[in-house]
């Protein structure tokens, strides 16, 4: 309880020495690193998630898509380049120069890595599209197999299959060249990528099955039920979550990612893109998925409203500039409020560090109206505390001095020789 009290006091500190708005040479005990509360994946990590985005592995030359890549998510998903069409070509003739492109990217940077797709009815190689029967089962067999080796350790997490189910009332399987090698194409590609990657989780990963009263996620869901219960390999479900006005977010998607999650399986957000970008409902999306304990995390399907493959419905975080859109700020402060407790916490650790401090102090860049501000932390077994000093600059232009405190809830304890105050910044 103490610690989640006190990460909570810390970020709201942070908070307020990023925005350069703290009165001179004061100092504060808080907790948690600097970089917390300020991007989608630092504030998506505190609450124990992955924020991610899909990449396009062409755009990694565009410094503007890769500077926002690497400063706001921590999971990477390849948008087209590990499908079965990008990935053997030709029959048993692999190619993987695109995807490992894009998860050296992220690797190397400390992202995480989601598998998209090994087994799919869509963007499969000219090849593959005209096998039918017991060949072209051996075949997907085999893709799974050389794919999932390939990436072994590499990614965290696979879409084994995607897109099995039929849109509508049915509730059943999606006709395909893979739905007529049979039934069990789908618990066979599982199999085979277990056996081929035994620790990346294994997802089943659809669309339109948000909606807890749909028969495409009944189908879904019972599939994974039946899956659970007779021991094939599947550690998660994937929702893609394209939300329009054709199939928009509805209130009781909370209860469709809590109920696949009480089957024993992790829930992944795995391709989220929301028409017009409402704030309301990106807010909606992230706070459901913090509700429920086995949501890993979400991924949004592209970066910017000109990278989606749906860009004029304008369905991201960032405009085309790469400015961040309303929609950002509420997944934002959605992500930092999270499950975090509204109440100040009352009473310091009382258990004296026994470590000496290990972090060197880290010097984050001047904040608007020429602030500074220095983190360093002393760390014991079970907590640590942060000691923040802020010296503030000249005013911003355009701001007046605000005399009331900071804002109530999380907030910083143990203050000392400052006044607890802010400066008002001008909207931006
Ligand atoms: C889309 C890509 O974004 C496009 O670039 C491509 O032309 C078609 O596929 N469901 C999925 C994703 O699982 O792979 C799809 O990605 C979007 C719908």
């Amino acid at each position: 309880m103490r610690s989640t009290r006190w990460k909570a006091a810390s970020r709201a500190a942070i908070a307020l020495a990023g925005a350069g708005a703290l009165a001179a040479g004061m100092a504060l005990f808080v907790t948690a690193p600097a970089s917390a509360g300020t991007t989608l994946g630092a504030s998506a990590a505190e609450k124990g998630r992955y924020f991610g985005t899909a990449v396009a592995g062409f755009k990694l030359s565009d410094s503007a898509y890769t500077t926002i890549l690497n400063r706001e998510f921590n999971s990477v998903t390849a948008e087209n380049e590990m499908k079965m069409n990008a990935t053997e070509p030709q029959q048993n003739q692999f190619s993987y120069g695109a995807a490992d492109q894009i998860v050296n990217h992220a690797r190397s940077r400390g992202m995480s890595v989601r598998g998209h797709t090994l087994a799919w009815h869509s963007q499969q190689p000219g090849w593959m599209e005209s096998m039918s029967g017991s060949a072209l089962r051996q075949a997907m067999l085999n893709h799974v197999t050389q794919v999932a080796t390939h990436f072994r350790g590499r990614v965290v997490a696979w879409d084994v299959v995607n897109e099995a189910f039929a849109d509508g009332s049915s509730g059943g399987r999606r006709d395909s060249n893979l739905q007529r090698t049979g039934n069990d194409w789908i618990e066979a590609a599982f199999r085979a990528a277990r056996a081929a990657d035994p620790g990346a989780k294994l997802c089943y990963n659809d669309y339109n099955t948000d909606n807890w009263t749909h028969a495409k996620t009944q189908g879904v869901y019972n599939m994974v039920r039946d899956f659970k219960a007779r021991g094939v390999p599947i550690d998660c479900v994937g929702f893609q979550s394209h939300f329009n006005n054709d199939s928009p977010y509805v209130s009781n998607y909370r209860t469709t990612l809590s109920s696949f999650a009480a089957l024993g399986v992790d829930v992944q957000i795995t391709e989220l893109d929301i028409q017009g970008a409402s704030a309301n409902t990106y807010r909606s999306v992230v706070e459901d998925c913090l509700a429920v304990a086995r949501c890993n995390g979400i991924t949004v399907w592209g970066i910017r409203d000109s990278d989606s493959w749906r860009a004029s419905q304008t369905p991201l975080l960032f405009n085309n500039n790469g400015s961040k859109k309303p929609a950002y700020d509420a997944v934002l402060a959605a992500l930092n409020n999270g499950t975090t407790p509204t109440d100040p916490p009352t009473d310091p650790p009382t258990d004296p560090p026994t470590d000496p401090p290990t972090d060197p102090p880290t010097t984050p860049p001047p904040g608007r109206g020429g602030s500074t501000a220095t983190v360093s932390t002393n760390q014991w077994p079970g907590g640590f505390v942060a000691t923040v000093r802020v010296t503030a600059g000249p005013p911003a232009l355009g701001c007046s001095p605000v005399s009331t405190p900071p804002p109530t809830g999380p907030s910083a304890t143990k203050p000392w020789s400052h006044t607890l105050a802010r400066t008002a910044l001008p909207a931006t």
